[in-house]
């Protein structure tokens, strides 16, 4: 059976056997990222199996103290805080993990993140890496560190636009 496309976590998925090899991040998952969802401080979503959960991630809005954004990003004389996106989280399990799962999520989530910025704002998406090797995940993808904090990254909305106009992916808001 063909995973499914990208949709919303609701109480019917299975998150019961989500591994990830990141503990915080099966954790958040299994106890966190049903009510938080449901509260509306994060939209989670998530590719299955037959239900079983296989990758997720979770955007949320946030913002941002102007002095922690790279230089490239701040410019000018930015407001403060700075709106932007949150990426909270991104994660495959390791039985499905190194085919291309995680990328295609990413894509889907930065899609939503030019287009939910096109209809509120937000100058930049963060993402907090988990740890060294997940901070490499990110500057390979464009995202530049925090001034302070290695595992603290963005990538600017425009960025982000620019790239998906150029993999020709549609961003346009139905
Ligand atoms: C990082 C992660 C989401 C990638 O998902 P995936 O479906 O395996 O990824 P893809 O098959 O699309 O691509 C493989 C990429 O993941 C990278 N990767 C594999 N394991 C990784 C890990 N533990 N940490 C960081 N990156 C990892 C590979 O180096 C490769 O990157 P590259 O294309 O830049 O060389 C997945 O490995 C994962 O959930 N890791 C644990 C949680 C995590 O680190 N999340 C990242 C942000 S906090």
């Amino acid at each position: 059976m063909p995973l499914s496309a990208p949709e919303p976590l609701n109480a019917t998925h299975d998150v019961s056997r989500f591994t990830c090899g990141k503990a915080a991040l099966d954790h958040w998952l299994q106890t966190r990222a049903l009510s938080n969802q449901e509260k509306g401080f994060t939209v989670v979503m998530v590719v299955h199996d037959a239900g079983r959960v296989v990758g997720y991630y979770g955007l949320a809005p946030t913002a941002v103290v102007p002095t922690v954004l790279p230089r490239s990003i701040k410019t000018g004389q930015p407001p403060d805080p700075v709106p932007c996106l949150l990426l909270g989280q991104l994660a495959i399990d390791v039985e499905w993990a190194g085919h291309g799962i995680g990328t295609g999520l990413l894509r889907h989530a930065l899609i939503r993140c030019v287009q939910g910025a096109r209809l509120i704002g937000g100058r930049a998406l963060m993402v907090n890496a988990i740890d060294p090797q997940a901070a490499e995940f990110w500057r390979r993808r464009g995202f530049l560190a925090s001034r302070g904090d290695p595992l603290m990254l963005f990538r600017s909305i425009a960025d982000i636009a620019a790239s998906v106009t150029a993999a020709g992916l549609d961003a346009s808001i139905r």
